[in-house]
């Protein structure tokens, strides 16, 4: 390793950075370290599954929309199978179609466009602010129209949106506010859990999820009956009543195996925000007196749960090269915004359109995070993380 730095100090091309730490393994993400604790109560979950031949929708799927729904505090979950389909099934459950315009950002994974576009309707971005990354509730009123049907604001990272004043504005605009919680699970604003804050919102339990199943799930939580009962008829086919389809629908009903699964984890999950939440806090101490690296910000009224840890950082490619060669792995979310994405060419964005969004997909760096991370590991991250962009201003002088 030595060796190698040494030659790059001779080579213009390569990254010029020397570091002569020890070198140690860590992961972006680690589902091993995690399920290895609670291997037994996921095989007995699983089995009683099989013995019960209960695999699609069914008594697992309720106890976990039971246990979900009042985990966040609302009065009705509907279990489903991916977060994709929830997002989704949200929008037509309103109506929303060809014609229609939701408004949401361009700095979330590309699923939250993609369902508004599923439904006929068309995507309407909005910039976030520089500090949360979440929508710039001061730029929504502007991108309002006649058209305008719903917002979905994004809990980005594990921090709520600053969802009063959306509310607000959705109630004074008749617009259905749909919180895509997805990474989100367990996260608070003004001390009310993510999923309670809109009219609707939407999870995703995809393994990596700070709540993640076995496989893919995702789930929707409200308060409004009616909505509730609409999104059941809808992620089965259409269906009140077997063979009775009162509508066009999918097949977007949950496992009882991910249900199962996903009601053990759950139990867990404060314990595991927790642990997060512990290992953001050691992180931002530790680059506190760094000013190269930028570190997240929790908004007062916020319990951010982290997620993803995602610091800033001038030359991210480089740095996220160089620590890759050290053994430490990250990864971006996310490097092209959803309006400079070639499948969304034909909303006539151009670079420009979203100034912080942009500036941030050139920037961030999230850095390995989930609850078994031990502080050794953090140290390490933090101090080569240090010495990799304290070199490289180095360089650039
Ligand atoms: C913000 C956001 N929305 C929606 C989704 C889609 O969820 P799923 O992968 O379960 O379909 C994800 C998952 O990555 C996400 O992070």
């Amino acid at each position: 390793m030595a060796a190698a730095c040494q030659q790059s100090r001779f080579n213009p091309n390569s990254p010029k950075v020397t570091l002569t730490r020890k070198r140690m393994e860590v992961p972006f993400l680690d589902l091993s370290a995690h399920h290895c604790p609670i291997q037994r109560q996921l095989m007995e979950a699983i089995q009683e599954v099989v013995e019960s031949s209960a695999f699609s929708g069914g008594p697992f799927v309720e106890r976990f929309e039971n246990a979900f729904a009042q985990y966040c505090q609302t009065d009705h979950a509907i279990g489903v199978g991916s977060g994709t389909e929830s997002l989704w099934l949200a929008l037509k459950a309103q109506g929303i179609g060809p014609g229609d315009e939701v408004i949401t950002v361009p700095n979330t994974f590309f699923a939250t466009a993609e369902a508004i576009s599923l439904t006929g309707a068309k995507p309407v971005f909005v910039d976030v602010s520089g500090e949360t990354l979440n929508i710039d509730v001061s730029l929504i009123e502007a991108a309002i129209t006649e058209h305008s049907k719903a917002i979905i604001p994004v809990h980005l990272f594990g921090q709520p949106a600053d969802i009063d004043p959306i509310i607000e504005i959705g109630k004074c605009h008749g617009l259905f506010v749909l919180e895509d919680a997805a990474q989100a699970a367990g996260a608070e604003y003004r001390g009310r859990r993510s999923g309670s804050l809109g009219d609707c919102a939407s999870f995703s339990f995809y393994p990596g999820k700070n709540l993640g199943a076995l496989g893919e799930a995702g789930a929707l939580t409200t308060n409004d009956a009616d909505l509730a009962r609409r999104l059941r008829v809808l992620r089965d086919h259409g269906q009140a009543k077997k063979h009775q389809h009162l509508d066009i629908g999918w097949n977007a009903r949950m496992d009882g195996i991910q249900a199962a699964v996903l009601r053990v984890k759950l139990q867990r999950l404060d314990e595991a925000n927790e642990k997060r939440r512990a290992h953001a806090a050691l992180y931002s101490e530790l680059l506190r007196e760094c000013p190269l690296v930028k570190t997240p910000s929790e908004s007062a009224c916020n319990r951010h749960i982290f997620h993803i840890y995602a610091v800033r950082v001038p030359n991210r490619d480089q740095t996220i090269e160089t620590l890759a060669q050290e053994g430490i792995r990250c990864s971006i979310h996310y490097p092209i915004p959803i309006h400079r994405q070639p499948a969304y060419q034909h909303l006539g964005y151009v670079e420009g359109s979203f100034p912080c969004a942009e500036r941030s997909s050139s920037q961030l760096l999230s850095l390995p995070m989930y609850p078994e991370l031990t502080q050794d590991q953090i140290n390490h991250v933090a101090e080569t993380l240090k010495a990799t962009v304290e070199n490289q201003a180095k360089w650039d002088d």
